[in-house]
């Protein structure tokens, strides 16, 4: 079945049926692997992308749940949350093997964009559904304190 997603700003037609998990179509027929399959299951925020700006698991989200809504990935993460973020996260050199990543970031800028000066228990809270198998999460917290702070910071 042939439909369009609203996909980082543009409309996409896509061929899938409606139960169809929205990360299967991203990586599966757009080839857009930034957003990682981890348990499939809404366990490990590998998936996290945004529907309307509020982070979703792609891994559960069937595309009949998307319908017009914004789709936005790591791909297409703009503004200025997305930017101080992407700074703080290399200053911070938060990545290890980086699988979970984009993830984080997905989840840390939707907090940046409700609470732009989070407190440790915020983070956790914003971040808890986000797993990370080699265990980056202090640096991952320093870097989202870090972009909160500013370039000045
Ligand atoms: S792959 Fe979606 S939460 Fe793990
Ligand atoms: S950096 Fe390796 S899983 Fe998080």
């Amino acid at each position: 079945m042939t439909t369009t997603l609203n996909l980082n700003g543009q409309p996409v037609a896509i061929n899938a049926e409606p139960d169809t998990p929205l990360l299967w179509v991203l990586r599966g027929e757009l080839q857009m692997n930034g957003t990682k399959f981890g348990c499939g299951m809404a366990l490990c925020g590998a998936c996290t992308v945004h529907l309307n700006g509020e982070p979703v698991r792609a891994c559960i989200t069937p595309l009949s749940a998307v319908g017009n809504a914004q789709v936005t990935t790591i791909e297409g993460l703009q503004g200025p949350e997305a930017t101080a973020l992407r700074t703080a996260w290399t200053a911070v050199d938060a990545a290890q093997c980086g699988y979970c990543q984009s993830g984080q970031l997905m989840s840390a800028c939707a907090l940046l964009k409700k609470t732009p000066q989070p407190t440790d228990a915020d983070i956790d809270a914003a971040m808890s559904g986000n797993a990370c198998r080699c265990g980056t999460y202090p640096r991952i917290r320093a870097a989202i304190h870090q972009a909160a702070r500013g370039p000045q910071g």
